[in-house]
């Protein structure tokens, strides 16, 4: 009989002490104060799970033209190195002062081996890329290139994302050079 009483009044106080928090005020939002280790976990954990889920069944097309990479070369340095950098360059105003930080992108931070990789991890890894590209992320400053450019576009920045840790700073101004205007415009 008890715990007909107890459990509703103890779902009830936590409910409201939620709220109450929530309508406090205390919780630091600028971002130049980190996430609490719990806050944190949440928000990782709510995009990681539903990137995955959104994107396991995305065909990949071909990622390794020529074409491609030159195509998603250009449209990197035009739109994407004031937050996640280029060969040379170790930070802007936005990569130190966005919250959450857009992550370097001309480093590998991917620690397993790729020769010896598994070949859906690696698959995986470009649907993660290519579904980030196109729709953003939510409260972070990742914008939704899909709104603006097509598939083909974005798939060529994710063929382009996967050569460029290995790029030196001379590579890189060759490869993402827009060549007079036969190169892809906005
Ligand atoms: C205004 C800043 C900004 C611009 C411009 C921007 N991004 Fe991002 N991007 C972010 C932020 C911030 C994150 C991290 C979001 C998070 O952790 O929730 C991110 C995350 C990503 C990720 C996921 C990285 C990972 O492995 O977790 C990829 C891939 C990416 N961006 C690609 C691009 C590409 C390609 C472009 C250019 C077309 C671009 N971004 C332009 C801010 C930006």
């Amino acid at each position: 009989m008890k715990c007909k009483i107890i459990i509703p009044s103890t779902l009830a106080l936590a409910a409201i002490a939620g709220l109450s928090f929530l309508y406090s005020g205390l919780y630091p939002m600028g971002a130049d104060v980190p996430h609490t280790k719990l806050t944190y976990w949440v928000l990782e954990t709510l995009r990681e799970r539903s990137i995955a889920r959104a994107s396991s069944k995305l065909q990949i097309p071909d990622l390794n033209s020529p074409a491609m990479l030159l195509a998603g070369g250009a449209d990197y340095n035009d739109m994407c190195t004031s937050c996640h950098l280029k060969p040379g360059q170790q930070k802007s105003d936005m990569s130190q002062g966005l919250y959450p930080q857009p992550p370097n992108l001309t480093k590998d931070t991917d620690d397993h081996d790729h020769s010896h990789g598994d070949n859906s991890d690696i698959d995986q890894a470009a649907r993660r890329q290519f579904w980030i590209i196109k729709h953003g992320i939510k409260a972070s400053g990742m914008p939704a290139w899909g709104l603006t450019h097509d598939d083909e576009r974005i798939w060529a920045m994710v063929a382009f994302l996967k050569k460029l840790p290995q790029l030196t700073e001379q590579q890189y101004q060759i490869i993402t050079a827009r060549k007079g205007n036969s190169g892809m415009q906005h």
